[in-house]
């Protein structure tokens, strides 16, 4: 693993003043249900990014990595998302975030920063909101910003929205800031109020596996935005603020007022938000074990309603369950990326064992797959 303490001192010729981390996440349920102001339940994974940072006496961010060349440099008097690319637009994107916030960066120093990120790229479990996470968490200490975990994930968000240009709500970053060890995070978009509830896996002999389909995703275009505006204009249509203020209720009057298609797009959001809801009453009565028809329940209205999964990832879903999954769903924003299964944990190789069996005789990419522990979220480190 590399020492990033001493990577910090060979690139800049002195040691860090601190080491920030934050980690990637699985959102175990409530899929494009938070842009639509509604509730999600992520955990933040044991897959985690550092930032290495010391203060210099300019006010310019040095950039530094250990998965890319080079080093990126900006001015704090002239940041700007037009101006931003690449992997350090995740990182100077929350800069430029607290600026335009009003968050007082002016009468700071500058930053010299190193990242290195043990969480997969690609995998659809929020890296971008680990660097985000990481950075926000080591700005917010070092200039004194003296802000809460909810403002630093919605700084990150903001962020991802401007820098990155995806339309996204605040899951990922909500799931890097507030994860703890063994629970899940409920966290409601409307009135971004969360709460840690406890998932108790270990003490059920019960793990999680990501199988991630090695599917690209891409959310600054394509089907993300595409479901994005569907919802904005059922909203519309049904003259409500958002989505979250329709209820399984009010569905047969969605059905006369939408086509078909949005109506299924709208019914997905409202019955996973029950869904949500539900699976935290659920672990909350019963515990882990008597969540999985809800598991499956969200995976089928992704695939059928929202349209948002890939076939090696139904695959994935339905041979993890037949092979003893107690339920599995895809997680994130789709089009790829990877699902999840709940499992018991003596079970766990056999199931990896049959979902790549099965993905190999249908004549689909291999996934890879690997356990994932509900972990602390973003920390300083030392
Ligand atoms: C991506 C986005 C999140 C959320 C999920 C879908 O991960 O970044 O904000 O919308 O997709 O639930």
């Amino acid at each position: 693993m590399t020492d990033i303490t001493s990577e910090f001192t060979a690139a800049y010729g002195r040691a860090p003043e601190g080491v920030w981390s934050a980690p990637g996440r699985v959102n175990l349920i409530g899929e494009h249900t938070d842009y639509n102001k509604g509730f999600v339940l992520p955990f933040a994974i044991n897959f985690r990014t550092q930032a290495a940072v010391a203060r210099r006496d300019d006010r310019e961010i040095h950039l530094r990595s250990t998965f890319a060349e080079g080093e990126v440099v900006a001015s704090l008097d002239s940041l700007s998302p037009d101006t931003m690319d690449g992997w350090s637009a995740y990182v100077l994107g929350v800069a430029w975030a607290a600026a335009d916030a009003g968050v007082a960066i002016d009468a700071a120093f500058g930053l010299d920063i190193l990242v290195d990120s043990r969480v997969p790229v690609g995998a659809g479990l929020s890296s971008s909101a680990a660097l985000e996470c990481a950075a926000g968490a080591a700005f917010n200490e070092l200039w004194d910003w003296n802000l809460g975990d909810v403002a630093l994930a919605r700084l990150g968000r903001v962020a991802e929205n401007t820098a990155v240009g995806a339309p996204t709500g605040l899951l990922d970053q909500a799931a890097s800031m507030l994860g703890q060890e063994d629970h899940v995070v409920v966290l409601d978009c409307l009135t971004e109020e969360a709460r840690a509830v406890p998932l108790h896996l270990r003490e059920e002999g019960l793990g999680i596996l990501v199988m991630n389909s090695n599917v690209d995703h891409e959310h600054a275009t394509g089907g993300y935005g595409d479901r994005f505006r569907s919802c904005a204009e059922g909203a519309r249509i049904l003259d409500v603020e958002s989505l979250r203020e329709i209820t399984a209720d009010d569905l047969p009057r969605a059905q006369e007022l939408l086509d078909e298609e949005a109506f299924r797009r709208v019914r997905h959001v409202v019955t996973e938000n029950e869904r949500v809801l539900a699976t935290v009453a659920a672990l909350e009565k019963d515990g882990p074990r008597s969540i999985g028809q809800l598991l499956d329940a969200s995976q089928a209205s992704m695939r059928d309603d929202f349209e948002i999964t890939v076939p090696e990832i139904d695959t994935a879903c339905d041979t993890a369950v037949a092979a003893g999954a107690i339920g599995a769903r895809m997680t994130g924003g789709g089009f790829g990326g990877s699902a999840i299964a709940l499992v018991p944990l003596e079970q766990a190789d056999q199931i990896a064992d049959a979902v790549r069996a099965r993905l190999s005789e249908a004549g689909m990419r291999e996934p890879t797959i690997f356990a994932v522990v509900p972990s602390e979220g973003a920390r300083r480190d030392r």
